[in-house]
């Protein structure tokens, strides 16, 4: 059984130690680079949410969800995708390389979406996820849940997004 939890002292060096495939690195930040980029976002226009994921005890994967101001976008003097300003979005979600392929991505991904829908943030009319365009694996499980590429990009990744 999936279900998901707050990083906490108890579960962040769990999550710091997934792995993925070698040819699975570039397609998401490292684990460690997302909490601090959690920690970082505390006090800004972007909270972010993340979690670890358990099969029963065990954790097995990462999720981050984030709900995104455009301000959080002007530090860096960039324009966002406007499926980013004042919507949700499901900013990284991994599973470790050995429990891939095993229906936890997919449930990963409902666990999100039920988060999101509890509103944390307020109510949004959007959930916004992008990925590298090589990455068939994410795009197939996203398509899967009615995600559609909107033709933005962020960066070099290609944006889709899901009506709440
Ligand atoms: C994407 C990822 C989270 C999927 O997790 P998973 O637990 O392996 O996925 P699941 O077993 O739940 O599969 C769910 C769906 O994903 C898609 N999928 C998963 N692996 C796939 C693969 N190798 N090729 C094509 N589609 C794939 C399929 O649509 C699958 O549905 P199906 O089983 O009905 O065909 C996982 O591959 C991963 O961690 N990848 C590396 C990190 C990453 O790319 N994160 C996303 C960044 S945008």
């Amino acid at each position: 059984m999936i279900h998901i939890e707050k990083i906490d002292a108890k579960n962040v060096w769990d999550v710091i130690d997934l792995k993925l495939k070698r040819e699975q690195k570039h397609f998401v930040a490292s684990n460690k680079t997302s909490i601090i980029q959690a920690y970082t976002a505390i006090g800004t226009a972007c909270s972010a949410f993340p979690f670890a994921v358990y099969n029963d005890k065990k954790v097995v994967g990462f999720l981050m969800v984030c709900y995104n101001e455009g301000a959080f976008y002007e530090i860096y003097g960039e324009v966002p995708p406007s499926a980013l300003v004042n919507n949700y979005s499901i900013c990284r979600i991994m599973i470790d390389k050995k429990y891939q392929g095993r229906g936890y991505g997919r449930a990963t991904m409902q666990a999100a979406l039920d988060f999101i829908k509890t509103w944390p943030c307020g109510v949004a009319e959007y959930c916004e996820i992008s990925y590298e365009p090589e990455n068939k694996a994410a795009k197939n499980l996203y398509a899967s849940f009615g995600f559609v590429e909107n033709g933005e990009m962020d960066c070099d990744e290609v944006v889709a997004v899901l009506k709440l």
